[in-house]
């Protein structure tokens, strides 16, 4: 028996970095997956493998950002799976602009996709779990959302936003058995941060103590532990997975 077995988990950013590690591994551990992502040639590529690997999983085309395209993939997740236990928002993007440089839109886009996603999902996921007697929100925001870091002020914005978003929630729907927690994962090797690692070495002796870098997995195991109701006492908390960059 899988530490997941008889859940239904909707992944979202699942074609790639920690949501496809996700997927993955939440397939492994017997959950019935939709992962989702707006690349669904990336996302058709890590349905196959979670199949050739024996799990089950369904792959949706998907928008965070669009209220239609939410309401979709929620309805699908009910249809095929029956009910939703688990939703982890981890689609996301980040933008390398200071304070004066940054335009609006660009403001706008990183609330859109970083906050208003999660939001959407939420909203619409919440009425699904209270139908199925509890689940499991999961909403990986950054050490950004916990401390400030140059040249990210809109995406730290967004994942503090994001993480006090969690709390609320946590407070309006613990008596409905929904429990909603935020991870907070440090540097971590994805297509995201691809450009971080040229200079790898030193780039972990300065934002690390732990002489290596987080790769996808580090970020999952502790995810599939807030899905899993192994941390059924667990909510309105910080999971931070971050090589102990905060720990200073
Ligand atoms: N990599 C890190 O060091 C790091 C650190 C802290 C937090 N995070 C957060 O973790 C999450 C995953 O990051 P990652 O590094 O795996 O990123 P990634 O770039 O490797 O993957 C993100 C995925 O999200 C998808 N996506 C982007 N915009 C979307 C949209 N509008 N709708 C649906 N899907 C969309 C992309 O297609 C991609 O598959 C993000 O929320 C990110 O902010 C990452």
């Amino acid at each position: 028996m899988g530490r997941l077995t008889g859940k239904v988990a909707i992944i979202t950013g699942a074609a790639n970095g920690m949501g496809a590690s996700e997927a993955k591994l939440f397939a492994k551990e017997g959950a019935k997956v939709v992962a989702t992502d707006i690349n669904d040639n990336l996302l058709h590529e890590v349905i196959n493998e979670i199949k050739a690997d024996g799990g089950e999983a369904i792959g949706l085309k998907h928008n965070v950002t669009s209220e239609e395209e939410w309401k979709h993939v929620i309805q699908e997740t009910v249809d095929h799976y029956g009910k939703v236990d688990v939703l982890v928002n981890n689609a996301g993007v980040s933008s390398p602009k200071t304070m004066a440089q940054m335009e609006m839109d660009e403001w706008n886009k990183i609330m859109d996709i970083d906050l208003n996603g999660c939001v959407i999902g939420m909203k619409y996921v919440i009425p699904e779990m209270q139908k199925a007697g509890g689940g499991s929100l999961i909403n990986i925001s950054s050490i950004g959302g916990l401390v400030g870091m140059a040249g990210s002020s809109p995406y730290t914005a967004a994942k503090g936003a994001l993480r006090s978003l969690s709390k609320s929630a946590a407070v309006e729907y613990g008596k409905d058995k929904i429990r909603v927690n935020s991870v907070h994962p440090g540097i971590i090797e994805t297509p995201m941060t691809a450009d971080t690692f040229k200079d790898a070495e030193a780039y972990y002796k300065t934002f690390t103590q732990l002489p290596y870098f987080g790769n996808p997995e580090d970020v999952a195991y502790g995810v599939l532990f807030l899905a899993s109701d192994e941390s059924r006492f667990m909510t309105g908390s910080e999971l931070v997975i971050d090589g102990g960059w905060t720990a200073l």
